[in-house]
């Protein structure tokens, strides 16, 4: 007896979104297009990822960026592909990067530009050179003001509830993308054989309790006192601590296993570290779709009006029981 085919009823990333669009009748193919770019790029970086170690990509620049962080070589590669594969999309009008000073106007105001593009195109950066996982964050939104690129920052600058899709792809043992339009949360598979993404699971939903913490507790000491008394709480509980240092990935555990991940604020970065825009607020889109949270301690992430483009958030983001607990202990 032959083999049942293993790509028979396959289901692509790209046919997904497309399934997704009919669920918004006013939809015009547009969207499809901005998504199927990001999808593109993510799998020009992920050859590269890795091929780390075989070619020349591992290491830094030799540059700052304008978080003041160190410009590794993988990071300029990434923040290249996408706009690269971005810039050939007409429905695009802005796109803005973590890496980059200011947001681009890619296509000079058209009928047809109406999506701004916001990425952290290589999370975890830090780590590659150690082979340890990293991934690219995404949030898509719409333009909305008709001036739209004389002032494309102010254009930007809007609430997380205003995402039309978020996403993130993890370059680790495997190279899994996850996506959200406001529908639930989908993960995909890339399969190197035929070098698609295949669903891998839909509707994710994120376990509302899990007793695990992930947080980097070495700077516990410049933490706000609710904070402290919360990790003490967790060693009373027996709870486990997991952290890998690139968000992606310790939200993604954290989106399958459970648990909570925090960011709080530091002496040395008293607003927190992550990046309201490319990280903070795709992945409080991506919480709330799969039934989690995302808070910065007082109020929710995608309720915060950003001020301007590179801003910073705390971030306690994770199952609902677990975030829950948390701003109880620092509201106190
Ligand atoms: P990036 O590599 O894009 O700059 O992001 C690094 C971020 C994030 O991925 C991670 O959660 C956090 O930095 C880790 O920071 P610490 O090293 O301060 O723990
Ligand atoms: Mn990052
Ligand atoms: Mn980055």
């Amino acid at each position: 007896m032959a083999n049942k085919n293993h790509y028979e009823g396959i289901v692509t990333v790209q046919r997904h979104i497309i399934e997704q669009q009919k669920l918004h009748p006013e939809a015009t193919g547009a969207f499809t297009g901005v998504l199927d770019g990001i999808v593109l790029a993510t799998k020009i970086i992920e050859s590269q990822v890795r091929r780390a170690g075989l070619v020349d990509i591992i290491g830094a620049v030799g540059e700052v960026n304008v978080q003041g962080e160190i410009v590794q070589k993988l990071d300029r590669f990434a923040n290249q592909a996408i706009i690269r594969s971005l810039g050939y999309r007409t429905s695009v009008g802005i796109i803005a990067s973590e890496e980059d000073n200011e947001p681009r106007i890619i296509h000079p105001r058209t009928a047809d530009a109406r999506y701004i593009v916001l990425f952290d195109p290589l999370d975890g950066s830090s780590n590659i050179d150690v082979n340890i996982s990293v991934g690219t964050i995404f949030s898509v939104l719409r333009i909305k003001d008709p001036d739209w690129d004389k002032d494309p920052v102010k254009a930007l600058l809007q609430k997380g509830i205003e995402q039309q899709a978020a996403g993130y792809v993890i370059y680790g043992s495997s190279t899994l993308l996850a996506y959200t339009t406001g529908h639930g949360v989908h993960t995909f598979t890339l399969d190197p054989d035929i070098g698609a993404y295949v669903l891998r699971e839909e509707n994710v939903r994120m376990p509302e309790n899990g007793k695990t913490y992930s947080v980097n507790e070495a700077y516990s000491g410049t933490f706000a006192d609710g904070y402290r008394r919360y990790l003490e709480w967790t060693k009373q509980e027996k709870y486990s601590l997991r952290y890998i240092g690139t968000l992606v990935a310790d939200f993604h555990r954290t989106l399958l296993r459970g648990g909570v991940f925090l960011y709080p604020p530091t002496k040395k970065d008293p607003s927190g570290k992550l990046r309201m825009l490319y990280e903070a607020s795709p992945m409080a889109f991506l919480a709330e779709q799969a039934g989690g949270m995302a808070t910065d301690g007082k109020v929710r992430i995608l309720e915060k009006q950003p001020t301007k483009l590179h801003d910073r958030t705390p971030l306690i983001v994770g199952g609902r029981d677990e975030v829950q607990r948390v701003m109880n202990f620092v509201r106190e």
